[in-house]
């Protein structure tokens, strides 16, 4: 019995079909209640106690085998009867639309990217926050012009007798996730934080009252201006090609001492001058500097045993440089047609 199912393997191995009819003379010839298996499994009684084991396995493997060959083949052939008659399956298929990411996210992404390269965790924290994190713990003086109301969104709390009534604020920028990583994290720190930020401004082709900022923080023993300008050449020379140049122009943060402002070389005219950097050959990207002392120790850190950088960048300026946008409006007015120019990039 065993050469009579090789042959019978051989038999339905060769076996295709072109239509439905032949699929299901496939399932009375084999698979029946008069089928072959049938009888074959009659057969099988009389099969000597010996054999019977090697010889039912077989048999059963071939007919479970046989079923799938059935019903695989009847479903391949009713898919195709529910088609239309005339339908024509080598058609192009219609046009799939896909979505693009907002500019916005993309150069986040990117910045987030870069600086993962150079082991630059990502920390974010609350766009509600207190004066407490995003004025007094990063040494603003109490009377310092940033907080005035003009700049600074207030939310007056329901304030008890004894609470200042300004203590809670919209964050007018990422420097307060500083405090917080500070606050909660022991050096070695190296992280950016990526946010939204709000500032009370009159909207217009360059400014809005929300926009996005990263922020950058790197403490460790040692560590200097020097590597603050390495890192920041690094970060440009990725963002805007292997040819950009940086200049540190002095500055004043009352967080950081000494400051700088950042600017790159104009990537649209290479540095020889044009309408977009003004024909000074420089586009200010970001503001930096070494970590005040007193930033350090109102956040708890030895600044006896350790120094830090840190930077702050604008998305929206950052994009608007890298894809020459000349209205930052474009990025909040989610038109469609501005949106769609983005599809390649990701
Ligand atoms: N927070 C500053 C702003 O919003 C940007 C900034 C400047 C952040 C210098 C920094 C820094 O960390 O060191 O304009």
């Amino acid at each position: 019995m065993l050469d009579k199912l090789s042959d019978l393997e051989k038999e339905l191995q060769s076996i295709t079909f072109s239509s439905p009819a032949e699929v299901e003379q496939f399932r009375i010839k084999y698979l029946s209640k008069k089928g072959i298996f049938s009888s074959l499994f009659e057969e099988f009684k009389d099969v000597p106690v010996s054999e019977k084991k090697e010889t039912g396995k077989k048999l059963n493997l071939l007919k479970q085998w046989a079923i799938e060959k059935f019903n695989s083949s009847k479903d391949s052939f009713s898919l195709s009867d529910n088609i239309a008659e005339g339908t024509d399956l080598t058609r192009p298929a219609f046009p799939f639309s896909s979505g693009s990411r907002h500019p916005i996210s993309i150069v986040r992404n990117e910045i987030i990217d870069i600086f993962g390269r150079l082991g630059f965790t990502v920390s974010e924290g609350p766009e509600i926050e207190d004066d407490n994190h995003v004025f007094t713990k990063l040494n603003f003086a109490p009377e310092h012009p940033a907080r005035d109301m003009q700049d600074t969104f207030y939310i007056f709390k329901h304030h008890e007798e004894d609470s200042d009534p300004r203590d809670i604020v919209l964050r007018t920028h990422t420097s307060s996730v500083q405090v917080r990583v500070m606050q909660s994290t022991a050096p070695p720190i190296r992280t950016i934080s990526p946010g939204r930020v709000f500032r009370n401004e009159a909207i217009s082709a360059r400014a809005h009252c929300i926009f996005h900022q990263v922020e950058g923080l790197y403490i460790d023993e040692n560590v200097s201006f020097a590597d603050l300008k390495q890192t920041l050449l690094f970060f440009a020379r990725e963002m805007f090609g292997k040819k950009t140049e940086i200049r540190l122009r002095p500055s004043y943060f009352p967080f950081t001492e000494p400051s700088a402002e950042m600017d790159v070389s104009c990537k649209i005219c290479g540095g020889k001058g044009c309408n977009v950097c003004k024909y000074t050959g420089w586009l200010e990207i970001l503001g930096c500097g070494m970590v005040h002392p007193n930033v350090l120790e109102a956040c708890n850190i030895d600044n006896s045993k350790y120094t830090g950088f840190a930077f702050g960048m604008g998305i929206e300026r950052l994009a608007m440089l890298k894809y020459q946008v000349n209205d930052l409006r474009l990025y909040f007015e989610n038109d469609i047609r501005f949106l769609n120019q983005f599809k390649t990039a990701f």
